[in-house]
């Protein structure tokens, strides 16, 4: 009665206690839990004493779950109709039958899932019940190792996959991103739950595919600067748990459509600087800066011009390009262009902590005036001197005659810096007093096309123009000899007669 009463009691209970009144234990399983991986097999151990080999006896595996006890495999020898296994372990599980006479009740298992993580009990009925607990435990493990980059605007996955790929359906999936008390995803009970999720990630990041196939990853759409930062990808099945994190950093990129600008002195130039995406700075430091010069020449701060910042040189000559704040276009209007103007620009911008730069030269150049000439004789030698004001930067200066043949007698160079920067230009040319030809003195800027000449004429020659002058009278001369002969021949001769006679 007592043996029966305590059998009950041991039933019902299963093994919340081992229940062994008599003597020598009969069951004996490991006292570690057996650890299983996912997906593959695993032997639950459990020894029989010899005195009740198994073969004769009563084998049931049971599991407590969810407040209730389901049969994991039954060996009897005249099967009960109550008897149901559970449907999870149909084919899934068996006792090495052989191996029972030695007293191996041990259950082995295959393709083990996650949600098998618990509590067993392998339990022998002879005469008596007899139950010990195992413990099964199913550890999760993830692969996440790869940081990421997303261009500032665009659709971005964070990978995240269990190892092995097994599905990952049954398990609690959060997605976390360090600093934000709420998830920015998460999946428990086989859906994403949305009450619980940060506002900024709403209905902007979804999981990437099925769960089944053991991928976790996530995806965020749109991203944003304040997206960037560790994300951690935690996994719970059962009681298992496992964590691994990545950081996702944002780019966005400063660029200048061109390495130098062109200038000339006195127009207005505009230096380009465009954020990659295009994303507004409503809310950002946007700065221009030029190489040498301690203040910046454009600074916008707290949503304001900064004008009281602004080096003096450049006072009331710099803005932005764009009104807009929100296209991205941080390009520098630049007025009245001086020839100290001339440098290495940098644009940057400061958000979120961050900051980023591009940079751009700016080349200013001066077309100068027509040059000025003027000849001083002295005996036997001419020297002719060309000046030209007004040049940046330094220009080309040379002498030729008439049909283009350079002049080689020796010339001197001589260049003088304005008080603005630019450049005055004097060349001197010693040539022989019978020089008669046209002398040209050309000035352009090296690359330029522009060039500003003057000519003069050596005095002392037989200036051709001269010569061309003397041939024209006499030719109207001529001309007037040859009309009076014809026409007035008569009355010529009539009035030389009246004189003569
Ligand atoms: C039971 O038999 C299996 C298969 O031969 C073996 O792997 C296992 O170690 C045995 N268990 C015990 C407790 O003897
Ligand atoms: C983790 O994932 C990467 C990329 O999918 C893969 O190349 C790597 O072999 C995985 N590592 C492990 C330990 O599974």
């Amino acid at each position: 009665m007592e043996k029966l009463l305590n059998a009950i009691l041991c039933f019902l209970l299963l093994m919340a206690v081992d229940c062994w009144p008599f003597g020598e234990d009969p069951v004996t399983v490991p006292n570690a839990p057996v650890t299983a991986l996912v997906g593959e097999s695993v032997i639950l151990p459990c020894h029989l004493s010899a005195e009740i080999s198994a073969v004769e006896k009563e084998v049931r595996w049971y599991r407590f779950r969810n407040n209730k006890f389901s049969i994991v495999l039954s060996y009897v020898t005249k099967k009960s109709t109550l008897e149901i296994q559970d449907e999870e372990y149909s084919d899934r599980v068996n006792l090495f039958i052989q191996e029972m006479e030695k007293g191996n009740a041990s259950l082995q298992m295959k393709n083990t899932a996650f949600s098998d993580e618990g509590e067993y009990k392998c339990c022998v009925i002879s005469d008596n019940l007899h139950c010990k607990n195992v413990k099964l435990l199913v550890p999760v493990s993830l692969n996440i190792t790869e940081n990421v980059n997303a261009i500032l605007g665009t659709s971005i996955i964070l990978p995240c996959y269990l190892d092995p790929k097994v599905s990952a359906e049954d398990l609690e999936l959060r997605w976390q991103k360090d600093g934000l008390a709420t998830s920015v995803l998460l999946y428990k009970n086989t859906k994403v739950v949305t009450e619980e999720q940060h506002e900024d990630y709403r209905e902007r990041v979804y999981l990437y595919t099925d769960l089944r196939k053991g991928d976790l990853s996530l995806v965020i759409e749109d991203v944003r600067i304040a997206d960037e930062g560790k994300y951690t990808c935690s996994v719970k099945a059962v009681t298992q748990e496992n964590e691994g994190s990545l950081y996702l950093s944002v780019s966005v990129k400063l660029k200048t459509s061109e390495s130098t600008c062109l200038s000339e002195i006195n127009k207005n130039v505009i230096l380009p600087c465009h954020l990659d995406p295009a994303v507004s700075v409503l809310d950002s430091e946007v700065k221009w800066e030029k190489k040498g010069l301690t203040s910046p020449v454009f600074l916008y701060t707290n949503r304001r011009v900064a004008l009281e910042e602004h080096h003096e040189q450049y006072k009331e000559r710099t803005q932005l390009n764009s009104e807009d704040k929100r296209t991205g276009d941080l390009s520098l209007s630049l007025k009245n262009v001086k020839v100290t103007d001339e440098g290495r620009y940098t644009c940057s911008v400061k958000a979120h902590g961050r900051e980023i730069q591009a940079s751009l030269d700016l080349s200013v150049t001066a077309q100068g005036g027509k040059p000025a000439m003027t000849v001083d004789e002295e005996p036997g030698n001419v020297k002719l001197k060309c000046i030209s004001r007004g040049w940046y930067p330094k220009p080309q200066l040379k002498w030729t005659r008439e049909d283009g043949s350079a002049v080689t007698e020796y010339s001197e160079l001589f260049e003088e810096v304005e008080h603005d920067g630019r450049i005055t230009i004097t060349s001197y040319l010693s040539i022989r007093d019978q020089y008669d030809q046209k002398i040209l003195c050309i000035v352009q800027l090296s690359g330029s096309k522009e060039r500003a000449v003057s000519s003069i004429i050596n005095s002392r020659g037989r200036p051709q123009h001269f010569a061309h002058l003397v041939a024209l009278i006499c030719m109207i001369l001529v001309l007037c000899y040859i009309i009076m002969c014809k026409k007035g021949y008569a009355q010529i001769k009539s009035m030389f007669f009246e004189l003569f006679t």
